[in-house]
């Protein structure tokens, strides 16, 4: 079968790549020339577990191929993943200016029937856009049917997520296309990999509710650390204590310096107005996100508070800027607010990261925060140290050297990483979260 997957980011490559794997004949379209450039050229555009092997392997077997070429990709293909961004627009809900562009150029340039996916993230109602579009731009009436297939990938974890799914979930008003898609992920279906199948609108609501009960657990565990912080709790022992009630579960129960990146920051506030638009407003939503928002700020205090006289003057070694480990995606990263707040406050910033330094660089230049060679280098005169990301690396640092590197032996440990008593007996100034 052949698939053209339209938008080649962190979604639309994983997808491309996993479902050559699959054994799909897979084109590839963006029109970022310099990403289909490099793509073309061996290079990834992001870092990714896995990703480049697989990617090599399936380009050397002919079944994965880029292209700029949205004429050709739509030629060539029964079905068309959607996998472009959708960011927030001002007023939080998810800016579908991509998927339009792609629902137009589809009907555009379609010349047979075509199995339309979306992958990316939208709205409730987007399919019924999508399948409006599409026919507004056909010269000639050409049968076509929409699906929608979200996508549940964790980044650092993508192809495994991808390959091995909780479930998959497709959203669609015919059986002929769910026969096609059942058919791509043929795989899947003999692993007995859980198939839900809906009409288009729960599908698209699926993918926002996972995201936002996921996020709604980090909200709560970061509240209830802040009261564990006030009363002598300890969050990491509650966050067990709960979370082995099977009702429960372990996961997405430590706190922190609260959510980022690419997904939940911008699927909550999507989801909050769809509920507003919809005259259902959903409060817990609503809470999650403000939440989030102060778990942010109260970070700059805790760190402020530690550091006594405030950030003036101050130099703050920051570790780890991706918003988690094994991904260099910066998007809405906490550490990113966190440097922003420091340097307001008239800090200077040494950060290192093990793979996000170059993407962080698009937001601070060499002149505003000083990039470290690693670790140390980081700490070396700093006043404090913030670990943001719990990347391996930053899980067994030397202590003893890192404490004689630095100014002040200050350590603000966001993640939780290690153990309070032992940095005391080290001689740092320690902090953790809910501790
Ligand atoms: N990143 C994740 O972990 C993740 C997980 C699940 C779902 N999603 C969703 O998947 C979607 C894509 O996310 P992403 O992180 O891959 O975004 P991304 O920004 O990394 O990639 C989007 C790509 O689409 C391309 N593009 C935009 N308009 C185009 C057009 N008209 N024609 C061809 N290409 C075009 C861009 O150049 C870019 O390369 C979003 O809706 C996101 O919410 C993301």
């Amino acid at each position: 079968m052949h698939i053209t997957v339209i938008g080649t980011g962190y979604v639309g490559l994983v997808t491309g790549a996993c479902l050559a794997e699959f054994g799909m004949n897979v084109l590839c379209v963006d029109l970022d020339e310099a990403k289909i450039a490099a793509l073309n050229r061996g290079e990834m555009p992001i870092y990714e577990p896995g990703l480049e092997d697989l990617v090599s392997r399936n380009v050397a077997q002919k079944r994965l191929a880029f292209t700029t070429d949205l004429e050709q990709g739509i030629g060539v293909s029964l079905v068309i993943f959607i996998a472009v961004g959708t960011p927030p627009a001002d007023d939080g809900s998810a800016d579908l200016s991509q998927v339009r562009a792609v629902a137009a150029d589809i009907g555009r340039l379609m010349n047979s029937y075509k199995v339309i996916v979306d992958k990316s993230t939208v709205p409730v109602g987007t399919g019924q856009l999508v399948k409006a579009v599409v026919s507004e731009n056909q010269a000639l009436k050409i049968n076509f049917d929409v699906v929608s297939n979200p996508e549940f990938l964790r980044e650092g974890s993508a192809i495994n997520d991808f390959m091995r799914p909780d479930r998959v979930v497709i959203g669609t008003e015919s059986e002929h296309a769910a026969a096609i898609m059942k058919d791509i992920y043929n795989v899947l279906y003999l692993n007995e990999t859980a198939f839900v199948q809906t009409n288009i609108e729960t599908a698209e609501l699926i993918k926002y509710a996972a995201n936002a009960f996921l996020a709604t657990k980090i909200s709560f565990i970061n509240e209830v650390a802040n009261l564990c912080e006030k009363v002598g709790a300890n969050v990491q022992q509650v966050a067990r204590g709960i979370g082995l009630d099977g009702r429960i579960g372990k996961k997405f129960l430590h706190a922190g310096p609260g959510y980022g990146g690419s997904c939940f920051p911008k699927d909550t506030s999507a989801l909050a107005a769809i509920g507003r638009r919809a005259g259902e407003p959903l409060a817990i939503v609503e809470a999650v996100i403000a939440v989030n928002q102060r778990q942010r700020q109260r970070m700059v205090e805790k760190v402020a508070t530690l550091l006594q006289g405030g950030f003036e003057g101050k130099t703050i070694a920051v570790l780890g800027l991706s918003f988690k480990p094994e991904t260099d995606d910066v998007r809405d990263a906490p550490a990113l607010y966190l440097i922003n707040a420091m340097r307001e406050a008239g800090a200077k910033i040494r950060a290192y990261d093990p793979e996000a330094i170059a993407a962080c660089k698009a937001f601070y230049s060499e002149d505003e925060v000083f990039y470290a060679a690693d670790a140390y280098d980081a700490a070396t005169e700093a006043d404090a140290l913030v670990l943001m990301t719990e990347w391996n690396q930053f899980r067994y640092l030397d202590l003893e050297r890192l404490h004689g590197l630095m100014a002040q032996p200050v350590f603000a440990d966001l993640r939780n990483v290690y153990d309070s008593e032992k940095m005391r007996g080290l001689g740092f100034k320690y902090v953790g979260v809910g501790r």
